[in-house]
């Protein structure tokens, strides 16, 4: 018999309501439509108004919803929530816990998982762990942020770029050959300089001070961050391709984090995959972090075949970065 190892069954995603375009975003920075088009490739993106009250749970409960119209299963039976964000409702409780609750999966223990853009391929890393070890057969994966809430809107370097979406994705147990086959994780904190948010955690408390300085904004060196992007996803992309055995030809589809198309053309120039097997949905949706991913696979779920070779791959804040192999094990 085969050994037991992970298999996503069912995705799910959900994405806010208002379009914030490029014209929008151009009467409040020095910018153009031609140019986030050009430099970024994104057209309009999806942002959770803050009217509405409500964070990064109240997509992840929309995602979950989407899931269960696709994929029935008792909310009972999953026995890990992980949910990956950089922009949880609050710092405590973490959101798996409430997540847990409003969706009766009272059987779950979960967590939060902190990874910036990488989030969702590092769950997943951990979710076919869980299950490779033989103690759960049911994990939920959560993975989106709702980046509008510590984007500087003062700042044209950032927030064209930026935007809220969720994905999830079921993971079960299985002895079939499709599955996640391979991994690789990889981080590096020599980067604090590069790509952070200053303020909020422990080291710089919220304060007057800090949010005089726009401490609670991401800021970024993006050239730096954007060169660092394409080596190191190219870098794991190859090594997977390599030591699985496979040739370019053989793989179906890559799905990489979804930050500047620019960034996305290059890995996949690197690794010699034509575009058209490469996921893109930056044009529409901009950058979610942790959703980009699953919500590609959202996407994309009509047009993958079980046995379809995929590959994920991301770059986030950490750094953090990795790929995933695998074969998708359904049709939609
Ligand atoms: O997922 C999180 C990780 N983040 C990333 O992966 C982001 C990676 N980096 C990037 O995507 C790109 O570096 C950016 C989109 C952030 C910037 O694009 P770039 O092509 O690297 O631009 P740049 O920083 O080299 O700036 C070129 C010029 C500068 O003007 P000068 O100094 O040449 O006169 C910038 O001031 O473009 C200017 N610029 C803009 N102009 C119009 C920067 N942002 C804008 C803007 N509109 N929004």
């Amino acid at each position: 018999m085969n050994k037991v190892h992970a298999v996503i069954t069912g995705v799910g995603g959900y994405i806010p309501e208002y379009v914030l375009t490029n014209e929008e975003i151009s009467t409040y920075v020095d910018t153009s439509d031609e140019w986030i088009l050009q430099r970024i490739g994104i057209r309009e993106r999806r942002i959770l108004k803050p009217e509405e009250g409500v964070g990064i749970t109240y997509l992840a409960k929309k995602a979950i919803e989407d899931l269960r119209s696709r994929k029935d299963f008792d909310p009972l039976e999953i026995e890990a929530i992980i949910f990956a964000t950089s922009t949880p409702d609050y710092i405590l409780p973490n959101s798996a816990s409430l997540i847990a609750y409003r969706m009766g999966m009272t059987n779950a223990f979960g967590f939060d998982l902190s990874a910036a853009c990488s989030g969702y391929i590092y769950a997943l890393e951990v979710a076919q762990a869980f299950i490779t070890s033989g103690k759960y057969k049911k994990v939920l994966v959560i993975a989106g942020d709702v980046l509008s809430t510590i984007t500087d809107t003062l700042d044209r370097n950032s927030c064209p770029i930026f935007s809220d979406a969720c994905g999830v994705a079921l993971l079960e147990s299985t002895t079939d050959e499709e599955g996640i086959v391979d991994s690789i994780m990889r981080v590096d904190g020599n980067s604090l300089e590069h790509l952070q948010m200053w303020g909020g955690g422990s080291a710089h408390p919220a304060s007057h001070e800090t949010i005089d300085q726009r401490m609670h904004f991401i800021h970024q060196d993006g050239k730096v961050v954007f060169k660092r992007a394409v080596t190191a996803m190219a870098g794991v992309c190859e090594e997977i391709i390599q030591r699985n055995g496979l040739t370019k030809d053989d793989v179906n589809w890559v799905v990489p984090h979804q930050a500047n198309l620019r960034i996305i053309e290059a890995v996949a120039n690197r690794m010699d995959i034509p575009l058209d097997k490469v996921m893109v949905n930056i044009d529409k949706y901009g950058n979610s972090s942790a959703g980009t991913i699953p919500l590609c696979l959202w996407e994309w779920e009509k047009y993958l075949q079980k046995g379809d070779k995929v590959i994920l791959t991301a770059f986030g804040a950490g750094y953090t970065w990795g790929a995933v192999y695998l074969k998708w094990g359904y049709n939609a």
